[in-house]
């Protein structure tokens, strides 16, 4: 019999949030971790992103799931990290299901409601797949990760692997390489290096959804850290960095504020045009990724892409 549960690994807690603010508030420019995006609200500002006519990663990755779901290993345990909302995972646990296969899934996330909408309709819809979700931060070490050994499959998808700098992104590699066995699958969605004006329109669409989004973080910070902040104060920037090859997206001041965090006992002055960094989203190219890949101890088997080379999916063994 099918069944779910969610289990709270780290208290994602405004404890954490006061600890990253003050560290942030430490450098210039003032950079928050994108993590801080992901309350209700933003995850589900983050689903109608997925769905607007200029963010093409989404529709892009799961057609790519599509065409090539039937070519993945059939492993008993699939972990996916920054799972959200596991829209596009369940072509995945059709494909992993098929004949009646039983399957332990385990979501993680650190934005819990979207984990629990979707492991209560998982659950529902798969009668084979049992729901273990996690509520952790893949910030931290990610073990124990559930499942046999060389039978799981890790799947990270949205390109969110993109919001770490190559540091950050290496020491993430490593927590995954200590958290997974050899024979241990790994499939990463990656979007890829294109036209700078259709990255920009991607991350600053017409509707505005993505500025309300990036505006929501101020939000998070009204009400977990009792701070005296007006959305309105500030304008939503996009802009590519060809030299680094990545998407910034900012909040800058329309004139000078000053935000009291009260919770911190803290003001923080803003000037006018001054600009807060809420989120870097890296593009590769595949070969990029192999190396980065294999200097982590991961070999990739295969990496698909769309017909225009929009967006890619690569499969890796853990060696
Ligand atoms: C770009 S969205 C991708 C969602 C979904 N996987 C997809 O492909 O559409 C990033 C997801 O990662 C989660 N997330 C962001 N930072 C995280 C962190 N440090 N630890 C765990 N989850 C995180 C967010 O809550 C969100 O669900």
């Amino acid at each position: 019999m099918s069944h779910w549960s969610v289990e709270e690994r780290t208290a994602i807690d405004p404890g954490r949030l006061a600890a990253d603010i003050r560290q942030a508030l430490s450098q210039r420019p003032v950079s928050i971790p994108p993590k801080w995006f992901y309350d209700e609200k933003g995850s589900q500002l983050f689903e109608a992103i997925t769905e607007l006519p200029e963010y093409y990663p989404t529709r892009t990755e799961e057609a790519i799931l599509l065409a090539h779901v039937a070519e993945l290993p059939l492993v008993d345990t699939l972990v996916e990290l920054g799972a959200g909302y596991s829209r596009k995972t369940r072509l995945l646990l059709e494909a992993l299901t098929r004949g009646g296969r039983e399957l332990l899934f385990v979501p993680l996330d650190v934005s819990p409601r979207p984990l629990r909408d979707a492991a209560e309709r998982i659950t529902a819809d798969f009668p084979t797949v049992t729901v273990r979700g996690v509520v952790a931060d893949f910030d931290d070490e990610l073990a124990p990760l559930p499942g046999e050994p060389g039978s799981r499959m890790v799947a990270f998808l949205g390109s969110t692997i993109g919001n770490l700098t190559p540091v950050p992104r290496a020491a993430f590699l490593e927590r995954l390489h200590r958290a997974t066995d050899p024979g241990d699958w790994f499939l990463l969605g990656a979007d890829l290096v294109k036209d700078p004006d259709r990255l920009v329109r991607a991350y600053d669409d017409s509707a505005g959804v993505t500025a309300a989004f990036n505006k929501n973080m101020l939000q998070v910070l009204a009400r977990e850290l009792d701070a005296d902040v007006d959305p309105d104060d500030f304008e939503h920037v996009a802009r590519y960095d060809p030299d680094l090859d990545r998407i910034e997206m900012w909040l800058r001041a329309r004139h000078d504020v000053v935000v009291r965090l009260h919770a911190l006992d803290l003001v923080w002055r803003i000037a006018q045009g001054e600009e807060i960094l809420t989120e870097t989203s890296a593009k590769f190219r595949l070969e990029g990724l192999r190396t980065e890949l294999a200097a982590a101890g991961f070999a990739v088997a295969t990496s698909w892409t769309d017909d225009a080379g929009d967006f890619s999916l690569t499969l890796a063994r853990r060696t």
